[in-house]
């Protein structure tokens, strides 16, 4: 039984997160682990299964984008080290603390706050990660002595334990490598430095997906494995490289909510920008742009229907779309894919992004709480979660 009502749902393949991971461990040196990143829920596919999945496939630990992530994650049962990869008020160190969720910091003034709120609270120290920035721009110390002054800071502070050390590429998807490996010297410079004043450096990471991908060499300690976690290339260019073959774990469905067989031409939805004419058939489908379906699908997006592709006709509403159909096929209730396979024919993450102009990252992450996500192992639907209602299955479906 599903909770949910609407028939519009996610379904998330674990096997494909499964394969996904052992590809990579294979790909990987034995001695780098894998930091399975399940920020954004997951990228869209919901971050407690794929995280669980992803743990007793082989990764070591998890990393998401916020602390309040994190919460989810050890609500959930997680008991894995989990990283913060983005910023984290200095006051929220207290639940950092409480939860045993490594935090990610660049700033020795964040340092001496954290370490005082922790001292004051009587609480458990937090592992930190020191981020460098090479060459991102974004988080980070950039030079040698704001690193060794970090690095002094957070020796001086009892309730914080200098548990990593990383950094982030900006363009290790792309052909030309001269940037990923300027920042690869850089870091190394960094770690050497530090070396030379007598640190012993903890846990070292710097690749994502890509880096992993085309430097396995450059693993450490482990490797952040992000959109190649859900079985998608960051970039055309690392998808036709085919070094590691991937398997996307994500397919958006739903099912017919209404059909008209034109006996006379009818405009369909907002602008009346397309014209059904006699004989064709417009089938309403329950999904829309405040799914995260984008509205720049709009005459130009296909559908899957009976294993081949319908063409989606006139503007996607905020709830709901047209797809055209031959002529007589469609029903009630027939179900269309919208993302993923049907038959031998298939809408990618990858064509769905170039259509609206967007990366793959973003299309899963577009699908928001209005889903529900629907797990499967072994062809077996192992698990219902309904974000807009906080459900999970068993209820009674609504029907
Ligand atoms: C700091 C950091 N590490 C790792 C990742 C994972 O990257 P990818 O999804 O390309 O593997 C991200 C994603 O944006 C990130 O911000």
């Amino acid at each position: 039984m599903k909770p949910f009502c609407r028939d519009t749902w996610v379904e998330v393949d674990l096997d494909a997160i499964r394969t996904n991971v052992e590809t990579f461990r294979s790909h990987l040196p034995k001695s780098t682990g894998i930091m399975a990143v399940v920020k954004a829920d997951g990228y869209g596919h919901g971050a407690v299964h794929v995280g669980k999945e992803a743990l007793a496939s082989g990764a070591n630990s998890l990393a998401v984008a916020m602390l309040d992530e994190a919460i989810i994650l050890r609500e959930a049962g997680i008991e894995a080290p989990i990283l913060v990869l983005g910023y984290t008020p200095a006051e929220s160190v207290e639940i950092a603390s409480r939860l045993r969720v490594e935090l990610t910091a660049y700033n020795s003034d964040w340092m001496i706050h954290a370490n005082e709120f922790l001292q004051q609270a009587g609480l458990e120290a937090v592992g930190v990660h020191i981020k460098t920035d090479t060459g991102m721009g974004r988080l980070g110390v950039r030079t040698s002595e704001e690193l060794m002054r970090v690095v002094s800071t957070l020796e001086a502070s009892p309730k914080l334990t200098w548990t990593g050390i990383f950094t982030h590429f900006a363009c290790a998807d792309e052909p030309d490598t001269t940037h990923a490996r300027r920042q690869h010297e850089t870091f190394q410079a960094f770690l050497q430095d530090l070396r030379h004043a007598g640190k012993k450096l903890p846990m070292i990471h710097c690749c994502n997906t890509a880096a992993a991908i085309a430097f396995p060499e450059w693993g450490y300690d482990s490797i952040r494995l992000g959109i190649g976690l859900y079985g998608l290339y960051p970039s055309p260019y690392m998808k036709e490289r085919a070094d590691v073959s991937l398997v996307p774990a994500l397919s958006l469905k739903t099912r017919i909510a209404h059909v008209k067989t034109a006996t006379e031409p009818f405009t369909v939805s907002y602008g009346a920008t397309y014209c059904a004419q006699p004989g064709e058939q417009v089938a309403t489908l329950p999904i829309g742009y405040a799914d995260g379906f984008s509205r720049l699908l709009s005459n130009r997006g296909e559908a899957l229907y009976n294993g081949t592709r319908v063409p989606i006709v006139g503007r996607v509403c905020m709830d709901q779309v047209m797809v055209r159909l031959e002529p007589g096929a469609g029903q009630v209730n027939d179900e269309i894919v919208l993302y993923g396979k049907q038959g031998d024919e298939e809408i990618s993450l990858d064509e769905v992004a170039a259509l609206i102009g967007t990366i793959n990252y973003e299309v899963p992450c577009m699908l928001n709480y209005r889903i529900p996500r629907v797990y499967f192992q072994s062809g077996e639907e192992v698990g219902v979660f309904h974000p807009l209602t906080m459900k999970h299955a068993p209820l009674e479906r609504c029907k």
